[in-house]
């Protein structure tokens, strides 16, 4: 596949770091259409990503991320928010990578991604402080791999959106 810039942003980032109102807005910044990865599984299954993790697992909710980042991957122009594993799997960087599109961290303080997410109930990875934070340290290392990264430390979506614009990357 070519290895030219597309017009194709990859978000990604741990739960709760914004990336799917983060993406919306630069999207529409943009111009460009939105993707949310987690909203294409669930559309595609008919049902939540909760209910997906409870009846088949975790390795099959992977082969359906797998695929779901595979078809949307050749949208273009396009803003995909990836899962918070999405861009933790190996075999999805080198997708991601092959597609030629740029990623973008959202690297959020993990008491505000903590904070976050406690409230919510459809994070089935989400269970207790300590496998939070042991999952949010395996994944560093992927996510230090995306072109970019942006500290959402102190911004509203809408400024960590405007951080992006800077970017100039596209
Ligand atoms: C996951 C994060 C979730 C969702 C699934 C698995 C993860 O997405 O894909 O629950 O592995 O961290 P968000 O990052 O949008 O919550």
């Amino acid at each position: 596949m070519s290895r030219q810039r597309r017009k194709l942003i990859y978000l990604l980032g741990f739960m709760g770091s914004g990336k799917s109102t983060v993406g919306k807005l630069l999207a529409t910044k943009l111009g460009w259409p939105f993707i949310d990865l987690d909203t294409v599984i669930e559309a595609g299954q008919g049902l939540s990503i909760r209910a997906i993790f409870e009846n088949s697992g975790e390795v099959f909710f992977r082969q359906l991320e797998r695929a779901a980042l595979t078809e949307t991957s050749k949208s273009e122009p396009a803003v995909i928010a990836l899962g918070g594993g999405t861009f933790a799997q190996p075999p999805n960087v080198d997708l991601i990578r092959e597609t030629g599109g740029i990623t973008v961290w959202l690297d959020c303080p993990a008491e505000v991604l903590w904070a976050r997410c406690e409230g919510m109930d459809n994070r089935p990875l989400f269970r207790n402080a300590e496998s939070f934070r042991r999952l949010l340290m395996d994944r560093l290392p992927y996510y230090r791999l995306a072109d970019f990264r942006v500290s959402t430390q102190g911004l509203e979506c809408a400024g960590v959106a405007e951080q992006i614009l800077r970017l100039g990357a596209f």
